[in-house]
């Protein structure tokens, strides 16, 4: 299934209607989505609206709680895979939205995060209203390969994603934030690379590899977390 045309159309949705939806077919995509390492177990409840506790000033008529097990690259692997489902639902008519601002009502070591979903009339818009930064300031030098990482949603759009050239792809680092920045989002900062990754993985199916080095550069106020070929 060729989500990549959706990832120039979509944007967080925050205001949804009341419709049902049958949730067979986002079970069953779920359940065949490509994580970015076999070796860490996730896994996902669906909650209605009245079964999560919200901070949002708006709310969804559905939310999928996400968990994972806490292990290097958990929460990468969390953005990685359900990006591709907010995708896939995006495909379908039905919006979305990551949630950091709410939590499930019942305490569990393993949760991670919300994502708020629904149909909507409004959840789409045009390429030109995204608000990202430029190409040269996600990478070494500006490159149209990392178009689908540059329109990748983040927490308060933070876009913490950086790319640096190698021979045969990238390797993938996340910025460190400021003291004050690092309160807020040392949690979804690593949900947001793995988003970007996701774009990356959807527009290229059948070349995307990753992968983590033992050598690789250290860039000052950044993380790596990665390697790719696309
Ligand atoms: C990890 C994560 C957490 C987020 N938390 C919230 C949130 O609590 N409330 C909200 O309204 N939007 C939230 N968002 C949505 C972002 O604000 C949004 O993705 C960003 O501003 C870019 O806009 P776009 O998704 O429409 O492209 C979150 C996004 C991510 C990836």
């Amino acid at each position: 299934m060729d989500l990549s045309n959706q990832i120039y159309v979509r944007k967080s949705c925050r205001k949804y209607l009341d419709d049902e939806i049958d949730l067979s077919g986002i079970h069953e995509f779920i359940s065949n989505v490509n994580p970015l390492t076999e070796d860490i177990h996730y896994h996902y409840e669906i909650f209605k609206r009245d079964e999560v506790s919200l901070k949002t000033p708006w709310s969804a008529p559905y939310y999928l709680a996400l968990y994972s097990e806490k292990k290097d690259l958990g929460l990468v692997n969390i953005g990685f895979v359900f990006q591709q489902g907010c995708l896939f639902l995006q495909s379908i008519g039905i919006g979305s939205c990551w949630v950091g601002m709410a939590s499930i009502k019942e305490k569990d070591p393993e949760f991670v995060i919300l994502i708020a979903f629904g149909k909507s009339d409004e959840m789409t818009r045009d390429v030109s209203n995204f608000k990202r930064k430029s190409l040269s300031e996600i990478s070494d030098f500006e490159d149209e390969k990392l178009i689908p990482a540059q329109l990748a949603p983040s927490a308060i759009n933070s876009q913490p994603w950086y790319f640096k050239h190698t021979s045969d792809g990238f390797d993938v680092y996340q910025v460190k934030q400021n003291i004050l920045k690092r309160q807020i989002l040392k949690k979804w900062n690593p949900i947001d690379v793995g988003i970007a990754l996701s774009h990356l993985y959807v527009s290229n199916e059948n070349t995307f590899e990753f992968e983590v080095k033992n050598s690789f550069d250290d860039l000052k106020g950044y993380t790596y977390i990665g390697s790719i070929k696309i």
